[in-house]
């Protein structure tokens, strides 16, 4: 992409609405636009990157045996009144009437209509289990929206469901997410920490809300420390093997957000290891047994012919608050450190002389063999000042810079800067092709 061909409205100045420093860099760097209240336009360098953290989700849910399927953003309110959550949810729902005066609503989540659809589908416990998902927006209308993308009223969510026979089958398809997470995040540059979250009326040991730690978060967290850096399964992970093991050694380590917070059992956790931090909750497991099953006559017949209501769990990854959470746990002053795997775009290309022949042609042909070895690059071939083209190019944070001007390339060398670590190196344009592409 030719930035002089793209849109990407930047602004030099800090804007006085952002508090945090993911939202300033986001409205910064161009990734989007606030249009009301907690709803923002999602712009083209913005979309690139959730479009990343989209395609990221959606390989380890399927790796993990999810199935997806997309549901609509407007549902009726009588799937809601059959389990009674039409009128429980409270105002965070948004509800809407059509012009025949029926009650609709725009889906806060979709336990119901997924219950929906499946109790129509599987009759027999042959079809199971299931875990169906989708990449949705949500609607919750959230009494004080903030931090952009972080607590929006709109934003898109991936949300699944499982559908088991048994409890144990149910604990299986638990394990199954838990670890998906865990692989989820860690490919996102993420270190999440799974928490022991509420269960509410349910109980048990089966809800996990998933928490990146960063200052800005707004979890109160504590936990033992050897969970920040322990290492996530590789994607030779057997999905239908014994995941217990993975998910005791995090377990039986504390880690509690401030709702389940012990502080006798934090106590017990030798001194040195006890980290109580700020989070922000990216992603949250639950299994709620019965709970939708039983009250919208989900039911299967089993094995002994009778009719079983199936055992449901959900499975939520903030893909929208992802955005600013990686932002939250990588940049420095300068702008967004972007990890490799979900960067706009892997290079920037930048042009120290535009109109100038011969620049403009050792930039031509680099950016036609970058995109020829399928890396995405941003050419930066505006007559901007050096200065100013830095400063984008930090700001909005690709991984890597490739810097051409007329000086260097009297020596035959380009110059090659990773965005992380500032490092930079002198050297042939094709060396510096053949780095990034071997990155
Ligand atoms: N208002 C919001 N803005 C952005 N992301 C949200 C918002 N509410 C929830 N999420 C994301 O969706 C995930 C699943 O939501 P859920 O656990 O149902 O919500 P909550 O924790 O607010 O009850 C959360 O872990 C979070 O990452
Ligand atoms: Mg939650």
């Amino acid at each position: 992409m030719r930035l002089s061909r793209y849109f990407l409205p930047t602004l030099k100045e800090n804007p006085a609405e952002a508090q945090i420093v993911s939202h300033r860099l986001m409205l910064r760097a161009g990734l989007v636009r606030q249009t009301a209240a907690g709803i923002y336009a999602w712009l083209p360098l913005g979309l690139a990157v959730l479009r990343n953290i989209e395609k990221i989700v959606r390989e380890e849910q399927a790796r993990a045996g999810a199935i997806e399927l997309l549901m609509p953003t407007i549902q009726s309110a009588d799937l809601w009144r059959q389990s009674g959550r039409f009128d429980a949810y409270g105002p965070e729902m948004l509800r809407i009437v059509d012009r025949h005066e029926r009650d609709m609503l725009y889906g806060p989540t979709n336990e119901e209509m997924i219950t929906e659809i499946f109790k129509g589908a599987v009759k027999s416990y042959r079809d199971l289990p299931r875990n169906l998902f989708h990449i949705q927006w949500k609607f919750r209308d959230e009494i004080r929206p903030r931090f952009g993308v972080m607590r929006g009223r709109e934003f898109l969510m991936k949300d699944g469901y499982s559908f088991d026979l048994d409890v144990e089958s149910a604990r299986r398809a638990y394990r199954k997410m838990f670890v998906s997470y865990l692989r989820t995040f860690d490919r996102l540059g993420l270190r999440a920490i799974p928490m022991a979250a509420d269960t509410g009326p349910i109980g048990g040991d089966m809800s996990h809300e998933f928490i990146i730690l960063a200052e800005t978060g707004e979890s109160a967290v504590f936990c033992h420390r050897d969970l920040v850096d322990m290492p996530v399964p590789g994607d030779d992970i057997d999905y239908d093997g014994d995941l217990e093991p993975v998910i005791r050694a995090r377990t039986e380590l504390y880690a509690a957000t401030d709702e389940k917070h012990d502080p006798a059992a934090f106590e017990a956790v030798p001194e040195d290891k006890r980290l109580s931090a700020r989070g922000i909750e990216v992603g949250h497991i639950f299994f709620f047994g019965t709970k939708y099953s039983a009250a919208m006559g989900c039911v299967v017949s089993g094995p002994d012919g009778r009719d079983t209501p199936l055992q449901m769990g959900s499975y939520g990854i903030g893909v929208a608050r992802l955005v600013g959470g990686i932002i939250e746990a990588s940049h420095d002053d300068a702008g967004i450190i972007w990890p490799d795997a979900v960067a706009p775009f892997k290079v920037g290309l930048v042009n120290l002389k535009s109109g100038d022949a011969e620049t403009d042609a050792a930039c031509a042909t680099l950016y036609d063999k970058l995109q020829a070895a399928g890396v995405t690059v941003l050419y930066d071939d505006t007559d901007e000042r050096a200065g100013a083209k830095f400063s984008t190019m930090d700001l909005i944070g690709l991984p890597w810079q490739l810097v051409v001007g007329p000086r260097g390339l009297k020596s035959g060398v380009v110059e090659l800067k990773r965005r992380a670590t500032g490092e930079k190196e002198e050297l042939s344009p094709e060396a510096a092709l053949a780095k990034i592409s071997g990155n």
